[in-house]
């Protein structure tokens, strides 16, 4: 205590209270999302065409910072892209476009679309768009640098500011940043504008249109610490102390040299990552010479005493806070959140963390937020996060493509590990216009700005640098893997650099060597073979199951085969179907367990996303080269009985919780693995079968734990031990009979937790439950509210559609409504749903600025309506 006392003391003594007047801090971050119009399509241009291929050498540039040797580039051709660009114009008159605040997906908001390909969602997301901002910059501001920010642009923006261009990016998951200083106008009007481009068949899922992440305005003084400039790593750690280094990266904007000092002090963080209390440590302010238009680095090391390790229990975390003083001026200071904790990747031990093995239970998932489309919210990713931690998991892998920001906060926050991922192509590509057309340029930009961004989370363990790469099947594939790992490292080399491979040759390519660990696609089998081979190369499962299924159908008779369990575009929920490369979760696990070097895995996938509807995703076979012949006969003999011409499924099956975030039976099998503690039975399939009397309908039980009996109406149908290798109990031969199932189970002998699964009544009523009841009137705040189809004693009825209306009261709006089914063309955006198998989702989101009571009506002809009542203050 005594100690800190002095250092702060000495801290107020070294920078003077004087110095440390917030609103002397020249730095500013301001949100820059509201008040925006848009149009889809083009403008009509005198200069020809405003492709990317066509004005390439005026967007190059943009982020040359970011290379270790930024090219010479040739001189642009004259003011091209500014010639009668109509839509950049400052007095161009856009009163006649839509306005809109960001986050924003223009593809979520409009109807599905039969002839639009379902491994995209059937929807329009591609196409040219612009989004256009008037503002007035204060007249303060003249004499600072001022930046625009984009945590993620989709795709291929194009910025022009008060008519001058000023850069863009391809990639549309990069944030990245295009000075404005030289065109803007303190005190006066400004407008900015900007072009997106998504190429048709460049995803090969749902990635959404627009400016669908956060903007922001950041202003500084000339001379500040660069872009993702501070850079705070942990090279000794233990209970005692830790080492504590924080590199600090200086930009000078102006002509002129400048003599600075820089100065940090590191204080403990609320959970927000806010800095609070007195600092822990502090350096005195050094001097440095900024030199113009050179990054200047300087690193001031700490140690401090017994370290408050952040970890998936205990979420501590610090702040640096980084000053520069120019004289006794502070000129900038940011504040950087990190973590103190140790990782280890080990070919024997597993995933240390802090020294401690932590299974890696993760898993897959895609950006999009179902119903809400890609624009990125931030309760909507905590609601994603605290599913997946009732289940269990404690990993993310951000597939295929880095995240939004927001997510590794909330991971850094809640307790998640993650594995951050470039790329899902690098020179080849997998669809016509993926990111294959722009990688040779791009590439160097993009990882190290993705590096830079995320690499203070302490949640961050893992830089993938891509997913299944086709050159992975070159013979010297792995020189460009080499490359990219090379880069990783130069950025960061306190985590693992990693990828997910699918080619097997022989078990081993030379590209394992290239990363630090093998992350291995849908391969449980060779996870033994390589480590014949290798023993030294750490092995996990970097993509697995890809179990598919929907919530709440089960057909019969339940097959063995992995390619069955299909009907009507469903896909069957005993968990024992999975399209031909893929396993079910048990098989999987059995590897992982005999193998227990494994560090763990990453599911494919925590929720379905859009896109990707496999095994229905009939429409560009030949484009993804789908070599389930067996299977493609079987959805065209589906077609033919429907009278369908195209596959009606838009988006995925593989997910262990559904679009709207309702669980699948596979949930409570994942729980069952993956919180062992948790005492908990979960029965399968549902119990109302009137067609099925006297009929075999086979009853799966997922169990934490080892022992079950299963009773039908009273009576038993057996008691069964799970042994090695087993991870659900099955009764194959139950005969149906309406009534009661329940299961008993026991572990170590001992009852450990009981189920039942009743034949319920017709449906009767609804019932309506929200997530949080409570909510920030910020307009930001979403409350998602489960409505339920039941039966008169509240019971679930299974294969309930009933058609739901619904209407609101009080500050809130309906954001989205979803109900889970894969082959669903109903609008999200709409005050009517049918439910599917008894459940549908309402997302109601606040209006900014106004509190009150928000009451949700749901009904539905011939059902008892429902009300529920919430407040946003
Ligand atoms: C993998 C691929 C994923 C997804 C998955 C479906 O091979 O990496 O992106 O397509 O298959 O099973």
């Amino acid at each position: 205590m005594k100690t800190l006392l002095a250092i702060s003391l000495m801290a107020c003594a070294l920078f003077g209270p004087a110095v440390f007047a917030a609103s002397d801090a020249p730095r500013e971050r301001v949100s820059f999302d509201a008040g925006w119009k848009f149009i889809k399509g083009d403008t009509p241009y005198a200069g020809g065409s405003l492709d990317y291929e066509r004005i390439k050498d005026w967007v190059l540039p943009t982020g040359d910072e970011l290379l270790n040797q930024p090219p010479v580039r040739a001189p642009r051709r004259p003011r091209d892209p500014e010639r009668e660009v109509k839509f950049a114009h400052v007095d161009f008159d856009d009163r006649s476009w839509r306005s809109v605040d960001l986050p924003h997906d223009w593809g979520i908001e409009a109807p599905f679309q039969q002839d639009l390909s379902g491994d995209t969602g059937k929807l329009p997301w591609f196409g040219v768009a612009w989004y256009r901002k008037t503002f007035t910059l204060p007249a303060e501001d003249a004499g600072r640098r001022i930046a625009l920010e984009l945590d993620g642009a989709m795709s291929y923006a194009l910025v022009w500011c008060n008519g001058a261009f000023v850069g863009g990016w391809p990639y549309g998951y990069t944030s990245w940043r295009v000075d404005l200083t030289p065109h803007l106008k303190p005190g006066g009007s400004n407008v900015i504008a900007i072009r997106l481009d998504n190429p048709n068949w460049s995803s090969r899922w749902y990635p959404g249109g627009g400016l669908y992440r956060h903007t922001w305005l950041t202003k500084t003084a000339p001379v500040h610490v660069a872009p993702w400039g501070v850079f705070v790593t942990t090279p000794e750690v233990s209970a005692e102390s830790a080492l504590v280094d924080v590199a600090v990266t200086l930009a000078n904007d102006t002509d002129a040299r400048a003599d600075v000092r820089v100065g940090v002090r590191l204080f403990a963080a609320d959970p927000q990552g806010r800095a609070v209390g007195a600092p822990v440590a502090s350096s005195e302010p050094r001097a440095l010479r900024a030199v113009p238009g050179k990054a200047v680095k300087l690193a001031h090391t700490f140690r401090v005493a017994q370290p408050r390790r952040w970890s998936l229990r205990e979420r501590h975390r610090y702040v640096a806070e980084t000053t520069v003083l120019e004289g006794d001026r502070v000129i900038d200071r940011i504040e950087t959140p990190f973590g103190i904790r140790t990782i280890a990747h080990t070919p024997n031990h597993g995933f240390l963390l802090n020294g401690e093995r932590v299974p890696l239970r993760g898993v897959c998932n895609h950006h999009d937020l179902g119903a809400l489309g890609s624009a990125i919210n931030e309760r909507a990713l905590e609601r994603q996060l605290e599913i997946l931690q009732a289940m269990g998991g404690n990993a993310i892998r951000t597939s295929h493509n880095p995240p939004a920001p927001e997510l590794l906060e909330l991971c850094d926050r809640m307790g998640f590990l993650v594995m951050v991922e470039a790329f899902d192509c690098w020179q080849a590509g997998k669809t016509p216009d993926d990111y294959s057309r722009v990688f040779h340029d791009w590439h160097e930009k993009d990882l190290r700005a993705m590096i830079r961004r995320d690499r203070n989370h302490p949640c961050v363990i893992q830089w993938s640098i891509g997913n299944e790469i086709r050159e992975q099947w070159e013979p010297d594939g792995w020189r460009l893997a080499a490359h990219l790992a090379g880069i990783v490292r130069e950025e960061d080399r306190t985590r693992a650099v990693a990828a997910g491979f699918n080619a097997i040759v022989s078990g081993y390519n030379g590209f394992q060597s290239v990363v630090d660990l093998v992350g291995y696609n849908y391969k449980p089998a060779e996870y033994a073979k390589l480590r014949a081979t290798h023993p030294q190369i750490v092995q996990q499962g970097a993509e697995t199951a890809s179990t598919i299924s929907s919530r709440g159908e089960y057909f019969f008779p339940v097959s063995e085969d992995k390619a069955q369990g299909r009907a009507d575009f469903q896909v069957s929920s005993y968990d024992l179907y999975t399209p031909p490369w893929a396993t079910t979760p048990d098989t999987e696990w059995k590897a992982q367990d005999e193998n227990p070097f494994v560090l763990g895995e990453f599911v494919w996938t925590g929720f379905d996303y859009l896109g990707e509807p496999t095994p229905y995703n009939a429409d560009v076979t030949n484009l993804l080269n789908f070599s389930d012949a067996a299977g493609r006969a079987k959805m065209q003999q589906e077609l033919d009985a429907l009278g369908k011409i195209r596959v009606p499924s838009r988006s995925s099956y593989f997910g262990i919780i559904d679009l709207a975030g309702f669980p699948k039976d596979r949930f409570y099998l994942y729980q069952a693995r993956w919180r062992p503690e948790l005492p908990m039975a979960h029965i399968l399939p549902h119990w109302n079968w009137p067609e099925r009397v006297g009929q075999v309908t086979p009853v799966f039980v997922y169990s934490s734990g080892d022992e079950a009996e299963l009773f039908l109406n009273g009576k038993s149908l057996g008691r069964q031990k799970r042994g090695p290798g087993e991870y659900r109990f099955r009764w194959n031969d139950v005969v149906y009979q309406p009534g009661e199932l329940k299961v008993v189970t026991y572990k170590n002998g001992k009852p450990w937790a009981d189920a039942v699964q009743r034949t319920t009544g017709a449906a009767a009523k609804l019932l309506a439950q929200p997530d949080r009841a409570a909510l920030r009137a910020d307009g930001r705040d979403l409350s998602f509210v489960t409505i339920t189809v039941a039966d008169r004693d509240g019971l679930l009825v299974p294969r309930s559609k009933n058609k739901l209306t619904f209407s609101i009261t009080g500050p809130a709006t309906i954001a989205a409504v979803d109900n889970g089914d894969a082959t669903s063309f109903e609008p999200f955006q709409a005050r009517e749903r049918s439910a599917y198998n008894g459940l549908a989702l309402v997302i109601l989101r606040t209006k900014p600025g106004e509190s009150g009571p928000i009451t949700l009506r749901a009904e539905s002809t011939g059902l008892a309506p429902i009300e529920v009542t919430l407040k946003s203050e």
